[in-house]
């Protein structure tokens, strides 16, 4: 614990003042910001440059021996950011309860940032475009998959939110750690579209570039017109005969692993 952190304050009690009270800077900041639910979702944000304004927990001392065992990089801004209140009112903040009892909010990066991001050349590693899919736990899952490859970004066509809170939720905290947006088809960024297709080409005899942009279609109808449109090559996941087609986010995830074995940009480095 340090000085400046509160104490634990009950939910109906108003706290010292506007920024010493985490419950009003919870609902200053409520509206615009990014949920992040649980003490992972926040350590990863923090370790990608999020912006924290408020972060909340129904048990301090249980976040920072997590941070201390998991995340020690991250151990002394969860110190200074972590304030603690009744459980009751940590629960009156969430959809449900997190394990870790942690919740935060985060400042959504600027659009114009993450599509400038998306937009720099040279790029060395792909962009992963979703065509219309309709999971927000796929949608999830490969920001996460995107995140831990090092992708330049994933875009997404049609109505889906990419920030929407459940996709936030199943990535983890890692919308942080490259650049989301929503985009029409004729927006996307430059680079040679590789379009994943069970009818194409086995990905196993392919190179894919560092600056590809990697799509893939829709989990009920796979590749839409205008995207098909506008791919430069069909890539094809090997699948015996009598099987239809991978899970999306599956396929992601062979086909960034494929990216990294054949040449792609150093991982982990
Ligand atoms: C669940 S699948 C879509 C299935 C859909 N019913 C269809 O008609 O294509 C979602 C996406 O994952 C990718 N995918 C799945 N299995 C694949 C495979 N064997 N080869 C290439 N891409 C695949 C494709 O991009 C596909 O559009």
């Amino acid at each position: 614990m340090t000085d400046s952190v509160p104490g634990p304050v009950p939910g109906s009690v108003p706290g010292p003042g506007p920024d010493l009270d985490p419950l009003a800077a919870w609902r200053r900041h409520v509206g615009p910001c990014v949920l992040l639910d649980g003490f992972h979702a926040l350590k990863h944000a923090l370790r990608f440059g999020a912006e924290v304004p408020v972060a909340v927990t129904g048990d301090r001392a249980g976040a920072l021996a997590l941070a201390d065992e998991l995340a020690p990089d991250v151990r002394d801004a969860l110190d200074g950011l972590l304030a603690e209140v009744d459980h009751e009112t940590y629960a009156s903040l969430v959809p449900r309860p997190h394990p870790t009892a942690v919740v935060a909010l985060a400042v959504r990066p600027p659009r114009t940032a993450n599509l400038r991001a998306l937009a720099h050349l040279p790029r060395r590693t792909p962009v992963v475009v979703l065509d219309q899919p309709r999971n927000l736990g796929n949608a999830g899952a490969v920001i996460r998959l995107a995140a831990g490859f090092g992708a330049a970004g994933v875009v997404t066509t049609g109505t889906l939110d990419p920030w929407h809170p459940t996709v936030v939720r199943g990535g983890a905290g890692l919308h942080f750690a490259t650049a989301v947006e929503r985009l029409d088809v004729g927006q996307l960024p430059p680079g040679p579209v590789f379009a994943l297709d069970p009818e194409g080409e086995d990905i196993r005899g392919l190179k894919l570039p560092d600056d590809a942009l990697l799509a893939f279609g829709s989990e009920r109808s796979g590749l839409s017109r205008e995207l098909r449109a506008r791919a430069d090559h069909l890539v094809a996941l090997p699948m015996r005969p009598q099987v239809s087609s991978y899970n999306l986010a599956t396929s992601v995830a062979m086909t960034l692993y494929h990216w990294s074995v054949t040449g792609g940009a150093n991982q982990g480095s």
